[in-house]
């Protein structure tokens, strides 16, 4: 199935991908241990800054790998591409779905970049993810810049993008505002446009509200910070009770809590089989 195919597939059936971040091996694993216990499709997603830690070929043949031997349906997808080199490079390593970033252009401009990258994917085949309104990213301030349903369909007229994430609320990182996310906006936006859409920033936000977001068009739901949140947490208090300086046995204590996490979040989203 590709990932058009399973987005819509989500679609008619009002669920979502859960697209999980790694970051190194450990995290890598818990995501897998998670999605083969209850049996869930994953989205395995890399940024530019992992890309650059792990190196992309081991990032994407450790991914490839582990989806084979894990006997789950997956996928690699590159989150915020911030251009279209990268978007190249992950091409040609044969990630199934791209994002390009440019929400921090002008419309226009994001336009010109997204249409950039739609042609770019065609001949591979990879579903393109583009991003249209303000989403904070890690250290900016929360709130504003909200996506109209009017700028959602002409963006996904004029760019033909498989997938848009939108900004309805929500914000990467930890919250300093409760967050609350603009269901009718969301509603309005999933009316104006078939396009898939993609909900950012889930970490932290209520399962209820997410589950009401997924019902009102989102099929895609990106989680980060509370996989690295969750293993950094659990890591440092291993080690604290602990003078073990093979860390095949200590990082593996660590995995587990976000093998638990991970559980709860497939069947929020409600791609858990199992
Ligand atoms: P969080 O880090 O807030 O979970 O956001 C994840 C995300 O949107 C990745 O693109
Ligand atoms: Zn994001």
């Amino acid at each position: 199935m590709t990932v058009q195919e399973l987005l819509k597939k989500c679609q008619a059936e009002k669920t979502a991908v859960l697209a999980t971040n790694f970051y190194n091996f450990e995290t890598l694993t818990a995501v897998m241990k998670a999605a083969s216990k209850v049996q869930a499709p994953v989205m395995l997603q890399l940024t530019r800054s992992s890309i650059d830690y792990m190196g992309l070929k081991v990032a994407v043949r450790m991914a490839r790998q582990a989806i084979e031997d894990y006997g789950v349906q997956g996928c690699i997808h590159l989150d915020h591409g911030p251009s279209v080199e990268l978007v190249q490079r992950c091409l040609d390593e044969g990630f199934e779905s791209v994002m390009i970033d440019a929400s921090e252009k002008p419309f226009e401009e994001n336009v010109e970049t997204t249409c950039k990258v739609v042609e770019m994917a065609k001949p591979y085949k990879a579903s393109v993810e583009a991003e249209l309104g303000y989403v904070a990213k890690l250290g900016q301030e929360q709130g504003g810049g909200f996506t109209t349903p009017e700028d959602a369909a002409r963006f996904v007229q004029a760019t033909g993008v498989d997938a848009l994430a939108v900004a309805i609320g929500s914000a990467h990182g930890f919250y300093k505002l409760p967050p609350h996310l603009d269901i009718p906006r969301l509603a309005a936006i999933h009316a104006a446009t078939p396009v898939c859409l993609v909900l950012h920033g889930s970490s932290g936000i209520p399962h209820d509200q997410v589950r009401e977001a997924i019902a009102n068009g989102i099929v895609k739901v990106n989680l980060a910070t509370e996989i690295k949140d969750t293993f950094m947490r659990a890591l440092k208090t291993v080690l604290t009770e602990t003078n073990e300086i093979d860390l095949r046995k200590v990082f593996p204590k660590a995995v587990d809590p976000v093998v638990d996490l991970l559980c709860e979040k497939y069947r929020m989203v409600g791609t858990a089989a199992i």
